[in-house]
């Protein structure tokens, strides 16, 4: 999983048209899985080959299980995801196809008229998604849609915030406009990773902690996009290896921040080298009946970070704060997000990366 996340995470970057941006590799990943169950065997292996998934089918379909119950709703977590595979009117799924893909709830099949009647299906796929969707296109029978949304986080985490609109920094540490930092103390874990030259901090999300946010800064860096893009799956370990529990509570200040991104997965996963699938008709033949061709697939994803959440959460005790933490000498007692940074939302189980994100400019610029 962390192969194919680093991989996409490289092709979202080298693509990416604004400086910030959040997407979700775990849905790619299933959406993919479910289109590879009914493609001919050369789409099928290169799909594989990036999924990293096993030929074997049952153990393939535990993967799919254990992946697609990372994304639950808990009471004060929200992460809604939807993985659409939207088909023109006159298509019909293949029944045995579509069993797998439902069982295994990689992916939804939809209807629309969609050669019939493109500017509605737009407008319906817009109203659908929330999005703009500037790339969509209609030159083939099919399309696939992917949106997440991430709400909570603060319920339980920054629910005693103070907020104050603050400066904010670009790379070299010039001033570059104003974010609302959401302020708390609290316990949480900090690290300082070597190879990164990365100061980290992980926050557990929700009262169950069914989730882990953590977030990375580059003191040392002026272009953090280029040195994270260093990252491999033994650096993802050196990450979550070098966090330890502060023995003191950690002054924490985040942004106050609702970020939205829109990404052409097509682009992306032909560069990853996936080809064969959106017009050869021979690669679908076991989709449906004509075979699907996909012409756009697209992703929206939405992270909302504020200081309120979906429900009232107990006041988490308060900490003293000003004592040493004991931890590597580049970590003081503070993360304070006042500078580019990036983070990731995983779960507390797997470690499976739900969605990542870079906060590049800020919200208010100068
Ligand atoms: C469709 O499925 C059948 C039976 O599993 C298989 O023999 C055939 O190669 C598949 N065709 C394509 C185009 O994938
Ligand atoms: C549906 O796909 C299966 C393979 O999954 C294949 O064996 C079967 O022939 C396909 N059915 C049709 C009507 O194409």
């Amino acid at each position: 999983m962390y192969n194919f996340a680093i991989a996409f995470h490289k092709a979202v970057v080298a693509n990416s048209l604004e400086p910030n941006f959040v997407y979700s590799p775990v849905s790619v990943w299933l959406i993919l899985a479910g289109i590879a169950e009914g493609a001919d065997s050369v789409t099928r292996q290169q799909i594989f080959n990036l999924l990293n998934v096993p030929n074997d089918e049952c153990t393939r379909q535990k993967y799919y299980q254990l992946t697609t119950s990372r994304i639950v709703q808990t009471d004060d977590v929200k992460i809604i995801s939807n993985r659409i595979l939207l088909l023109d009117a006159g298509v019909t799924p293949n029944q045995t196809w579509y069993d797998i893909v439902m069982k295994n709830n990689l992916i939804e099949v939809l209807t629309a008229p969609i050669k019939h009647d493109p500017a509605v299906t737009a407008e319906e796929i817009k109203r659908l998604m929330h999005a703009e969707l500037p790339r969509l296109n209609f030159d083939g029978n099919s399309v696939i849609l992917d949106t997440i949304d991430y709400n909570a986080l603060w319920t339980t985490e920054f629910v005693e915030a103070n907020i104050e609109r603050s400066p904010f920094h670009d790379q070299f540490g010039n001033p570059a406009g104003f974010v609302d930092l959401m302020k708390v103390t609290k316990r949480a874990r900090v690290g300082y990773v070597k190879s990164l030259k990365a100061k980290v901090m992980e926050l557990p999300v929700g009262e169950n902690e069914h989730y882990r946010i953590c977030f990375a800064m580059f003191p040392e860096s002026n272009d953090i996009i280029a040195d994270f893009g260093i990252l491999t799956v033994d650096i993802v370990f050196e990450i979550f290896e070098s966090l330890k529990d502060s023995f003191d509570p950690v002054e924490v200040a985040i942004p106050r921040m609702v970020m939205s991104s829109e990404i052409d997965v097509r682009s992306l996963i032909e560069y990853l080298g996936v080809t064969s699938l959106w017009n050869n008709p021979a690669a679908t033949r076991n989709v449906s009946n004509p075979p699907a061709l996909p012409s756009s697939f697209v992703q929206r994803a939405t992270m909302t970070f504020g200081n309120q959440g979906l429900h009232s959460p107990p006041p988490a005790p308060a900490g003293i704060y000003g004592t040493p933490t004991g931890l590597d000498y580049k970590i003081d007692n503070a993360f304070i997000a006042d500078r580019p940074f990036l983070y990731a939302l995983y779960d507390a189980e797997t470690y499976t990366v739900i969605m990542a994100s870079a906060f590049i400019e800020p919200t208010y610029m100068n």
